[in-house]
């Protein structure tokens, strides 16, 4: 149970000042009944604004396929972010939605969303080890000698005190692999490239753990049950 004016001001309707203006226009019931105290305390379930049930009350967890060019970062000084994709309400919760890890400004492809602070910090962890598969093109030929090298567990990144994880490399063309990454260091599929010499030119994160990004044009998201991570997984 919340206030009304919190609650509507946490999902993005308004601010709690125009939340009490809301009440006095009649705009907000509990349980079928117009409320006329900001102050009234009411489970989300219960209230309606203009008739209509509130906005995922309980929260939200969103599939994105990013676009190249907007980054994670909520700080504008970075330049566009992800969130302009989502309706203002959405950008306006309290709790705010945040990615869950991050994709470089340049990387395309299927970045999870969440005002779920707890799901991000469980999927974020070191220990969780949820495979993400990425798609890159690089400037130079890949060769065979990358598979095991990759796979050793043993590669060091300069300015990382743990050597990467194993991970899985499948050449797929010349100059385009698919890589197989249970953890998620600062830009580390082009970092783990860059030891080899090469450069990475497109990056796309092609698939999170079961999940992968169907049909969804970039640009676009689709709405995940907030249960979509048990937590075993
Ligand atoms: N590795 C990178 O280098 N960049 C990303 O965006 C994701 C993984």
């Amino acid at each position: 149970m919340r206030r009304l004016d919190q609650l509507l001001a946490n999902l993005g309707y308004c601010s709690r000042r125009e939340a009490r203006a809301w009440i006095d226009a009649r705009r907000v019931t509990v349980n079928g009944i117009v409320a006329d105290d900001p102050g009234q305390k009411a489970a989300s379930a219960a209230v309606q604004v203009d008739g209509e049930p509130l906005d995922h009350p309980d929260g939200l967890l969103l599939l994105l396929h990013k676009p190249a060019g907007l980054v994670c970062s909520h700080d504008e000084r970075e330049g566009p972010n992800v969130y302009s994709l989502l309706p203002p309400r959405w950008r306006a919760r309290n709790p705010q939605i945040t990615s869950i890890g991050r994709l470089d400004k340049e990387t395309t492809g299927l970045l999870l969303l969440t005002d779920q602070s707890a799901l991000v910090h469980r999927l974020t962890s070191p220990k969780h080890k949820v495979p993400k598969i990425y798609r890159a093109t690089v400037d130079r030929d890949l060769t065979p000698d990358l598979i095991p090298l990759f796979a050793a567990g043993t590669l060091q990144l300069e300015g990382e005190k743990e050597p990467c994880r194993p991970a899985e490399l499948q050449i797929t063309a010349p100059h385009e692999a698919e890589l197989t990454l249970t953890e998620g260091k600062y830009h580390q599929v082009r970092r783990m490239f860059a030891a080899t010499g090469r450069t990475v030119l497109t990056l796309h994160r092609a698939r999170f753990g079961e999940l992968d990004l169907g049909d969804l044009p970039p640009g676009q998201w689709r709405e995940l049950p907030l249960d979509t991570f048990h937590p075993a997984f």
